[in-house]
């Protein structure tokens, strides 16, 4: 039928056949980009699930190796590791996160052997250690965290991690200096090839409340609520968040991370222009698991809702997206399926 109007520039042209919108895709993800955060636990037979997370386990060392294996077979490059500690091996002081014979030592030691290919990425923060559940050790009153205590036993943990082989140490606590203190300390123990991506504007968000659970930082704290106000970044503070994240820049991190990622998509895109540095965004538990509960009530589509997700933080720009979606997303698209969105 000839049109009635004259509508000359008609964008459905370019969508009409799959075959069209394939080609005109405009942003892609792929399993290089991704990355697998693993929480890993000693004493396990099986790998236990994290109940507040679908699909996500706890590996102990040996099932860590098999799982990573699996990873590395669908095209993950990185895994990003986070020990489970029982109540007995916390302290106020995080003590056990200097112990080189420890969880995540071993367990990076095992990996190392086993997929010497695989970027092996620690986690530097004493949330998992401390019986208060804070990221660092508490000032005399108890009140909140002691910054330069903090920094001075969270640049030997990033020295310890490196020892044991990790590639990247992870720095999520938020305190001041870190970054040139552990880029200090590592270079003047002979790990200049040791890089940093540091979680350089991470915000106070209810979103971790699931990792919390899967680490048992939560329940050390008790009935407790964990406030982390005084130093993760206010959610309502973009240039804040800015100015935190180049400082990070300028103190030699090699990579910035923004976390969590989809409800901050817009400081992704501002840091992106900001900065030349590879920029990585976390979709942290919270946001895995609300996509998750809603499926299981029939309300969301998951694998939709997860593609169009991860592809909204590819779009704004990050370089890399640490998910718990990593592995199944990887695994699809090694069999050619296409993730769109
Ligand atoms: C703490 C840390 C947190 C996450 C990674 N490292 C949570 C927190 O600040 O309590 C969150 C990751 C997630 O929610 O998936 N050092």
């Amino acid at each position: 039928m000839k049109s009635p109007y004259s509508i000359p520039i008609r964008m459905r042209r370019l969508r009409r056949t799959d075959g069209i919108r394939s080609m005109l895709q405009e942003t892609h993800l792929r399993a290089a980009s991704l990355i697998a955060p693993i929480f890993v636990k000693d004493g396990l037979k099986e790998p236990e699930p994290v109940a507040s997370m679908p699909e996500v386990y706890r590996y102990n060392p040996e099932q860590l190796i098999d799982h990573c294996r699996s990873l590395r077979d669908v095209g993950i490059q990185a895994v990003a590791l986070f020990p489970c500690n029982p109540p007995e091996l916390k302290d106020p002081f995080g003590s056990a996160a200097l112990d080189s014979q420890g969880l995540i030592a071993r367990a990076v030691g095992l990996l190392k052997k086993a997929l010497p290919e695989m970027t092996i990425i620690v986690d530097v923060a004493l949330d998992p250690f401390t019986s208060h559940g804070h990221d660092g050790v508490l000032k005399e009153d108890g009140m909140d965290v002691d910054n330069d205590r903090t920094v001075h036993v969270l640049a030997q943990m990033a020295r310890m991690l490196a020892d044991a082989g990790a590639d990247w140490v992870a720095p999520s606590d938020m305190m001041d200096g870190r970054v040139a203190a552990i880029r200090e300390v590592l270079d003047q123990n002979g790990h200049t090839e040791v890089s940093i991506l540091s979680y350089s504007a991470k915000f106070n968000s209810a979103y971790y409340g699931p990792f919390r659970d899967a680490v048992g930082s939560q329940s050390a704290a008790g009935k407790n609520y964990l406030n982390k106000a005084t130093y993760q970044l206010q959610p309502s503070n973009p240039r804040e968040a800015l100015r935190d994240a180049l400082l990070d820049e300028t103190e030699g991190a090699d990579m910035l991370m923004v976390k969590p990622a989809g409800p901050y998509l817009d400081i992704i895109t501002r840091l992106r222009e900001r900065s030349d540095r590879p920029i990585a965004a976390y979709q942290v538990s919270g946001e895995y698991a609300q996509i998750h509960a809603a499926a299981m009530q029939g309300w969301l589509d998951l694998k939709r809702t997860r593609d169009e997700s991860l592809m909204a933080i590819a779009r704004s720009g990050a370089d890399m997206i640490l998910t718990y979606f990593a592995g199944n997303v990887a695994a699809e698209l090694a069999k050619g399926s296409q993730i769109s969105g």
